[in-house]
């Protein structure tokens, strides 16, 4: 641009700001009612709280990734999408293309893509490297979370946001949702006797996890426990396994470097054996799953048959579901109200509801809470959950 033609445009520029300028005063001036106004996220104790979710999965995941995240998505909380290194960099590139586009995540900036990602091996203990990164990027991203909830691209949401905002208002801050028991069964001679070395962890070519020929002891300085490895941490745990300068976690994470599965072991184990820690474990996932019989390493798919069950279940999510399985369209029409492609609808979306009309693409206030009858259900569920733990009987047995 020569010197004259960038004098021209900022004449032009600066005329059409203050024209811009001039019709903003006279409406405001006008309309003296509330106009919909760029809504500051308030976070702390007088404010509903917030979670930070962490959404994974492999090559050809990224629809799903971006239908889990339009129905768990609320401008107050964060969000960290992982897609794995098999996946290539034009499916990263349309997947946060994609979510640049809806309108609220642009203007809230709350959702991110880790773009350097994690290379996984089944069954291995990469999966606990990648999640602790997780947590380690959103602790550092946002002061302003209280959860941190894993997702996997096959889960599916069975409540809105503004339900489980609505029914953790009552939940103390510091509890642990996660599924465990000492109780370790068979899987003490087939999970914790075994060696296994995760080759994602040093080589760069993808293989599986290998065994080696020794077996050791079940652990004597520490109890483990084992469960689901679909969890709701407290912020302040999450702080005391990554930030924390007691050295229990990173033994254990030494121990769990070397078991089989040790997603289904690690958090539970570092929880219950942290003084500090295991009174605020509620054991429970917030999951619904079915399992076969006998239970196979996934629980099995749900489909529309399921749907009742699903809706009484009293779960925060449900797994797993194939892509965009015929129920899904049922949980959305029925207990979210979401219309495709558009974001879980919430107290904070000011839009017009209808045809083609997403009420998300306009908000007014980001920090108040309508739930929905999803979250009666739900709150059972939670009284019944906390009832127990208030007790504090059968903590980390
Ligand atoms: C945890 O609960 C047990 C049983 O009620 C109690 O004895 C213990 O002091 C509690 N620990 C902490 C750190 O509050
Ligand atoms: C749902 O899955 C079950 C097996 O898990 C199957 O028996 C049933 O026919 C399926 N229903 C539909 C509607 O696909």
């Amino acid at each position: 641009m020569g010197a004259e033609k960038r004098w021209l445009f900022t004449l032009f520029a600066a005329a059409l700001f203050s024209v811009l300028l001039l019709l903003l005063l006279t409406s405001v001036s006008s309309f003296s009612s509330p106009k919909p106004f760029p809504s500051i996220v308030q976070h702390g104790a007088h404010y509903p709280p917030a979670f930070a979710y962490y959404i994974s999965g492999g090559r050809g995941d990224g629809d799903r990734i971006l239908r889990l995240l339009l129905s768990v998505y609320h401008p107050r909380n964060r969000y960290l999408l992982h897609l794995a290194v098999e996946a290539s960099d034009e499916e990263r590139r349309r997947l946060a293309a994609s979510v640049r586009a809806v309108p609220a995540i642009r203007a809230f900036g709350n959702v991110d893509l880790v773009g350097k990602p994690d290379r996984l091996t089944y069954m291995g203990s990469s999966n606990i490297a990648s999640t602790l990164h997780a947590a380690a990027i959103m602790l550092r991203m946002d002061g302003g979370w209280n959860w941190f909830i894993t997702l996997s691209a096959m889960d599916y949401p069975l409540l809105t946001q503004d339900d489980l905002s609505h029914v953790f208002s009552s939940v103390s801050r510091e509890a642990n949702f996660i599924d465990y028991t000492s109780d370790l069964g068979w899987k003490e001679a087939q999970r914790f006797q075994p060696i296994v070395v995760d080759p994602a962890l040093y080589l760069a070519r993808r293989s599986q996890i290998f065994h080696a020929t020794e077996k050791r002891k079940t652990p004597d300085a520490f109890k483990v426990f084992t469960g689901s490895p679909w969890m709701i941490l407290s912020r302040s745990f999450l702080e005391f396994c990554i930030l924390g300068w007691d050295n229990l976690p990173r033994i254990l994470l030494m121990y769990f470097t070397n078991v089989v599965l040790s997603q289904e072991g690690y958090f539970h184990s570092v929880v219950c054996n942290s003084p500090e820690f295991m009174n605020t474990t509620v054991n429970s996932d917030l999951r619904y799953m079915i399992w076969d019989n006998p239970p196979k390493m996934e629980p099995l798919f749900l489909n529309s048959s399921d749907f009742d069950q699903i809706v009484q279940s009293g779960a925060a999510f449900a797994r797993q579901f194939h892509k965009d399985d015929p129920v899904l369209n049922m949980v959305d029409a029925k207990i979210l109200k979401r219309g495709r492609y558009q974001a879980v609808p919430g107290a904070w979306c000011s839009g017009r509801r209808g045809w083609m009309m997403d009420p998300c693409s306009q908000w007014g206030d980001v920090n108040v809470l309508k739930p929905g009858p999803q979250a009666k259900k739900f709150e059972e569920s939670i009284t019944n959950l906390l009832d127990d733990w208030n007790s504090h009987t059968n903590q980390c047995k």
